[in-house]
């Protein structure tokens, strides 16, 4: 058994979210494919966050309508619980500290290999190779309470990775790292990228010239504003 990579294409339609009768999205539209690499910027408190949120299915939007696969087949419009267990299964959102369980770097990895019964030679293998990607195969069996933040970060993008989700949404994962972790962290991005997994990144900076992202969308008082051009 192997973990494989599904197509993605997922259409969102006028989603809106209200909380304390303020207005946190509105009117957002918005196509998702395999392999897309979109760079999201916006003002502290434009409304980023809560946005991967419902895009991973976190967060239920009070109104919202979602296609999914609608190049292949008739587009076809689904309920909220059919939506997030379908955003749940392929867009994994990474919190900017992200949360790993106690135990090793290789549990963490393991974990949802383990959940889907793959055998534990086909764990041991994917989760090593995952390892050696992000150079952490080092770090295997330590703590990961024992982890620097820009580890932990690491091992949570790992963790994602090798469950080869549709989509990886990274919130602001570079707010914490000195310049040799953030040149690590491009370099792990850029593989995550040629294994045609699909990546949307908040960020106050365009690391142009690093990350070549495909699609800049721009959120300001919590509406979408796309960009065809990323920062000339
Ligand atoms: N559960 C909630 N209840 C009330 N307001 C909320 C809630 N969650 C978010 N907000 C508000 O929604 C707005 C958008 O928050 P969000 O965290 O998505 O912004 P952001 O663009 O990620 O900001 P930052 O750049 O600071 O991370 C903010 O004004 C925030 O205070
Ligand atoms: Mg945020």
């Amino acid at each position: 058994m192997t973990v494989q990579l599904k197509t993605i294409n997922a259409d969102v339609k006028d989603l809106t979210l209200n909380r304390n009768k303020q207005t946190i999205l509105a009117d957002i539209s918005l196509q998702l494919s395999s392999g897309d690499f979109v760079l999201m910027t916006g003002q502290n408190g434009s409304g980023k966050s809560t946005l991967l949120k419902v895009i991973s299915g976190l967060i239920k939007p009070d109104s919202f309508s979602f296609y999914k696969n609608s190049l292949k087949t008739e587009p076809k419009k689904q309920s909220w619980s059919a939506a997030r267990k379908y955003l749940r299964q392929n867009f994994c959102y990474l919190h900017q500290t992200p949360y790993l369980f106690s135990g090793s770097v290789y549990d963490n990895v393991a974990y949802g290999l383990k959940r889907r019964g793959l055998s534990k030679d086909n764990i041991e293998h994917l989760v090593n190779e995952t390892l050696q990607k992000i150079s952490l195969q080092d770090l295997s069996n330590r703590a990961c309470n024992t982890l620097s933040g820009g580890e932990k970060q690491r091992v949570a993008i790992a963790r994602s990775w090798v469950i080869r989700p549709g989509f990886i949404l990274l919130d602001e994962p570079f707010s914490n790292m000195d310049k040799r972790s953030r040149s690590t962290s491009y370099d792990i991005i850029n593989q995550l990228k040629e294994d045609n997994i699909g990546i949307i990144l908040t960020s106050h900076d365009a690391h142009n010239g690093e990350l070549n992202f495909n699609k800049h969308l721009h959120l300001y008082q919590g509406r979408l504003r796309q960009k065809n051009i990323i920062f000339v």
